[in-house]
């Protein structure tokens, strides 16, 4: 059977990539591989599988796996079950001491496989996640002497960190956000009344726009402030991971962690934020909209149930039916989540703050590398109020800080004193001109063929710095093929 295998592999390899085989290429995987047959006898297991169960692949192959792992028995191996079933068992996270001694965390899945003779197998693919779990498990720890006290010596070794980190764990209030707005500061008056609420927030908002501003800003000027105030990102890791992360997990449970209280635990009379709430996974969502239907948790692998009063408030980068329709994020959670919905505005559409902004950073960058420049040059402010920033205040506040390392004796900065990347977008735009919309409704009329000719250079200007100056880019987004654009570029001297 292996020789049949092996031959299997290697001719498909042959006609798929013109040499190397599949062996190969398996034995090599990080992931851990390992085949049987029928009869539950191993026929491929490659180095990633040998090195997580401490073995030599000599030491499995060919031989029944009730044979090699003493512990496994019908009921619990997964092979056994694919075999048995000839279906897929999915994810499933395990703990176990390898033959070595050491204790290793992977999470697996066994699928159905069928030889060329029309015989089946199972195939079992493991991921290795010891070094994540250790991770995680530190994080929480810390989190939990942090939250609860912990000596002065630890508290202060974590709040240096960050710079100005409250006892609960946050650096910001309603007063570090800064805009003047109109729709912005509709959100804050929203923010400011969620904070009186106990009710679940939903925070929409592209990258950069000051989604964890607003979620901090709601847990200090809540009832809640004193409490724990802990954020987790939900895009960061793997579903077992997270589950018992956010719920907790009891010894001599499946996953085989130690006992410790989830996140929802750590976090009682307090406030818990999951970032990018559309990136948990669509099983784990259910879960989740059952802790905050009944208020308890009960940690994995656990038997009670245990009352939590923690507040949510949860962030997400999409549009909820963008998120729906791609199937990220469950309807019933969003309803639940969304008692409350602030929608913070992308910089381009708040243009008017850019000012305030600006000034804002440069008094924050004095302060920090002790300076004092004056503001940023008429000719990039010009540019920076027709660009469109994909990153938000975050874009704007690295390129005032990039622009502090650069600036060299001029109190000003400049186009000269920002990154490469971003010098090209906005010289591009600082040639742009703002007026152009004028004759349209006063003054006198300009003439018809050099007024278009302005408007045309004006949007192929701008196309050009959406699309880091690709000719290609640019053309798609104007609608007109490369040769076009290339022939108004040598017309309007824009090379
Ligand atoms: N209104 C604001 N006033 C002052 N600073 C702001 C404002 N909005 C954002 N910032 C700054 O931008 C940075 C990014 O904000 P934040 O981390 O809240 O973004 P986010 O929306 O959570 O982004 P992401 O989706 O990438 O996590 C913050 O560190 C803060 O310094
Ligand atoms: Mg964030």
């Amino acid at each position: 059977m292996a020789e049949e295998l092996e031959r299997i592999m290697s001719e498909d390899a042959g006609r798929l990539l013109g040499g190397g085989s599949w062996r190969e290429i398996v034995l090599a995987l990080d992931e851990g591989i390992h085949i049987v047959d029928q009869q539950a006898r191993t026929i491929l297991y490659n180095h990633s599988a040998a090195r997580m169960d401490g073995l030599r692949a000599e030491e499995v192959l060919d031989r029944s796996i009730f044979e090699v792992f003493p512990s496994l028995t019908f009921e619990n191996s997964t092979l056994m079950q694919t075999l048995r079933s000839n279906r897929e068992v999915g994810q499933s996270q395990q703990t176990f001491v390898n033959m070595k001694g050491e204790q290793i965390t992977t999470v697996n899945k066994t699928v159905p496989v069928i030889f060329s003779d029309g015989s089946r197998g199972a195939m079992e693919i493991s991921r290795d996640i010891t070094l994540i779990q250790k991770l995680s498990e530190n994080i929480s720890s810390l989190r939990n002497r942090f939250s609860s006290g912990g000596s002065a010596e630890e508290s202060v070794s974590v709040s240096r960190a960050k710079s100005q980190v409250k006892s609960n764990n946050t650096s910001y209030t309603f007063a570090d956000l800064i805009g003047e707005n109109k729709e912005f500061k509709q959100v804050m008056n929203d923010a400011v009344r969620a904070a009186g609420s106990d009710s679940s927030v939903l925070i929409i908002g592209e990258t950069g726009t000051g989604k964890e501003l607003f979620a901090q800003g709601i847990h200090n000027a809540s009832s809640r402030a004193n409490q724990p105030f802990i954020a987790q990102n939900c895009a960061a890791l793997p579903r077992e991971l997270l589950e018992s992360l956010l719920f907790g997990a009891e010894k001599g449970s499946f996953t085989g962690a130690a006992t410790r209280p989830g996140l929802f635990e750590q976090a009682n009379g307090g406030t818990i934020l999951l970032d990018e709430i559309n990136s948990l996974d669509y099983d784990l969502q259910a879960k989740l909209l059952r802790v905050l239907q009944e208020g308890r948790v009960r940690r994995v692998g656990g038997q009670q149930e245990k009352k939590v009063d923690v507040r949510v408030l949860a962030t997400m980068n999409q549009q909820p039916e963008e998120a729906f329709a791609s199937g990220s994020l469950r309807q019933d959670l969003f309803y639940r989540l969304s008692v409350i919905c602030l929608s913070i505005p992308p910089l381009r559409r708040r243009r008017d703050d850019i000012p305030l902004l600006l000034d804002h950073f440069i008094d924050l960058y004095n302060q920090r590398f002790n300076r004092r420049l004056e503001g940023v040059t008429e000719e990039l402010k010009e540019a920076m109020f027709k660009y469109d920033w994909p990153g938000n205040v975050r874009e704007l506040q690295h390129m005032i800080e990039c622009g502090f390392n650069l600036v060299s004796r001029e109190r000003k900065i400049g186009m000269d004193s920002l990154p490469l990347h971003q010098r090209e977008k906005l010289s591009n735009l600082a040639r742009v001109s703002s007026n152009l919309a004028e004759p349209l409704l006063q003054g006198d009329i300009p003439e018809l063929d050099s007024y278009l000719a302005a408007v045309e250079k004006q949007l192929i200007l701008r196309a050009l710095s959406q699309s880091d100056n690709n000719i290609t880019s640019a053309g798609k987004l104007l609608g007109i093929s490369r040769q076009s654009l290339q022939y108004k570029l040598k017309k309007y001297q824009l090379e």
